[in-house]
């Protein structure tokens, strides 16, 4: 397996990185066509995707700040779009758990090869109600729930073997019970103040227009690509 993927890659190193790029042609993005609230348009666009069967169509990069400044990114999976806000689950006590201890302030990017789009989010993410928590956590698949149990997001760990090895503790543990959601396990809801949404263009004149929340109001503006 591994010997087949190496091969796969020196073909594909054939291809310099400089001689990669695509010619966008798919769409427009006319400014009266937007919806004026942006998380319909956002939900107009995620429904396109999967519309087209995009491969995870609900893939989001979350990028959070540390305590030194420092931004990290990883991709987590939208959830839920309520009441304006974008909704994610993770583990509380992960990296992106504890960067948002500090700093509330994240950037959200979906983007979508096949339809040539991207949309970008900022905002400001806040823990969800446990109940809403505990919901959620007790529709995933059981596999899921142990996993969320067993497995100490971001930290180092010794072994693949350890890690196994914890998953079948929690297994054993819960045998035949319902598994109830670890405390440190639970959602974030991010409430957005800016979007921007990118339609891949001809010649790098790409279209990008933005909403930004002002006094109580979405303003949306045309931005130079
Ligand atoms: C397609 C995809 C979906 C993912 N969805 C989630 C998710 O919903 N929640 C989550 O905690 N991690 C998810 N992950 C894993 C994260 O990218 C990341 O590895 C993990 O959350 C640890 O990040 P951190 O150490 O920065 O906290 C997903 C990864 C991929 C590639």
């Amino acid at each position: 397996m591994l010997c087949y993927q190496n091969l796969a890659f020196q073909n594909m190193s054939s291809k310099k990185l400089s001689d990669i790029r695509q010619n966008y042609s798919k769409g427009f993005l006319n400014i009266l066509d937007l919806n004026p609230e942006p998380i319909k348009q956002l939900e107009i666009w995620i429904n396109d995707a999967i519309s087209v069967e995009h491969p995870e169509p609900s893939a989001m990069q979350l990028s959070t700040v540390d305590a030194d400044g420092r931004p990290h990114s990883r991709v987590v999976l939208l959830k839920g779009i309520e009441a304006q806000n974008l909704l994610f689950y993770t583990n509380y006590n992960s990296h992106k758990g504890k960067d948002l201890e500090q700093n509330s302030k994240v950037a959200v990017l979906f983007f979508w090869p096949l339809l040539e789009r991207q949309v970008r989010v900022e905002g400001t993410a806040s823990k969800v109600a446990d109940v809403q928590s505990d919901l959620y956590f007790a529709s995933r698949p059981r596999e899921s729930q142990i996993g969320a149990w067993a497995s100490p997001q971001s930290a180092v760990v010794s072994s693949l073997a350890e890690l196994e090895q914890r998953y079948k503790k929690t297994e054993n543990q819960f045998k035949g019970c319902d598994i109830p959601r670890p405390p440190h396990w639970g959602g974030y809801s991010i409430n957005p103040d800016y979007f921007e949404f990118w339609q891949g263009q001809p010649g790098r004149m790409h279209h990008r227009l933005c909403y930004r929340h002002q006094e109580n109001k979405w303003r949306i503006e045309q931005l130079a690509p």
